[in-house]
């Protein structure tokens, strides 16, 4: 295994990382009211756009590799990294998750929400469950002195007893003053080994989930679009989480999902 330098962050950082991720948090809170049928994926991306302006929150994404949006909004079948598109409309029955990096006096906050659109099939819901479920077991292992892949063990266990895939292509990551930073978080993994966890660190957690096959591709019409194979369903759910003295703490769920 390569050998990885995880930042520590001081007081002063985390303090500045919890507003940003606050910050994110409400920009979430509100989208869930916003979200509907007939809506194309680009106008949510333009909203979203808007509601990061009026926060000071700076955009990580526009710009980054040539990509020109400040959303990823994939769509069922769509893994992540779904460009937002005025050809693709919110359809009753959809899982519409919601990608979003951004700044905020230089930190970065990162998260992902699964927004299902009534009405939604049993399929769908257990899914996105399973990724919050997923979630919240690996954050449940962050503690100083674990070790890094006790968190993906975690995160791999309850979405494979649950009969769903485990993405391998696409990991977690650590996040600071950069949207992606050491060390990378597999949501697979042997509990006991990977980097050894301090107070200070901070991580974007992100099980990533397939119906059925766990292979996906890159979309070659716009390199970007990661889609399943079998073309089963996904589901992504993402936050930022900062280790402290006090344990874990989410700092972009503000909306109790
Ligand atoms: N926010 C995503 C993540 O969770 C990455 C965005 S990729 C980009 O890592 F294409 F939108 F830039
Ligand atoms: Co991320």
């Amino acid at each position: 295994m390569k050998d990885v330098m995880i930042p520590i962050r001081g007081k002063e950082a985390l303090q500045v990382m919890r507003e940003a991720g606050a910050r994110l948090g409400d920009v979430f809170l509100h989208l869930a009211d916003f979200v509907r049928p007939g809506l194309t994926t680009l106008e949510i991306d333009s909203w979203v756009d808007a509601q990061l302006r009026r926060r000071s929150l700076i955009s990580q994404t526009k710009g980054y590799h040539g990509y020109r949006h400040v959303t990823c909004v994939s769509v069922n079948n769509v893994l992540v990294h779904g460009v937002p598109s005025r050809h693709v409309v919110v359809q009753p029955g959809d899982m519409v998750k919601v990608d979003v990096c951004a700044a905020w006096k230089g930190y970065c906050a990162d998260a992902a929400r699964i927004f299902l659109v009534e009405p939604v099939s049993r399929q769908a819901f257990s899914l996105a469950k399973a990724a919050e479920a997923a979630f919240d077991a690996g954050v449940a292992k962050l503690a100083p002195g674990s070790r890094l892949y006790d968190v993906s063990s975690a995160i791999q266990s309850v979405i494979e007893d649950r009969g769903f895939g485990v993405v391998r292509d696409f990991c977690g990551h650590g996040i600071g003053r950069r949207m992606h930073e050491d060390p990378e978080i597999p949501n697979y993994g042997v509990a006991g080994s990977g980097p050894l966890l301090r107070e200070g660190m901070a991580f974007a957690i992100e099980p990533m989930l397939t119906e059925k096959s766990f292979e996906v591709f890159v979309d070659a019409s716009d390199g970007w679009s990661v889609f399943t194979r079998d073309g089963g369903l996904t589901a992504h759910y993402e936050n930022t989480v900062l280790l402290t003295a006090n344990g874990p703490e989410v700092v972009t769920r503000i909306d109790s999902r």
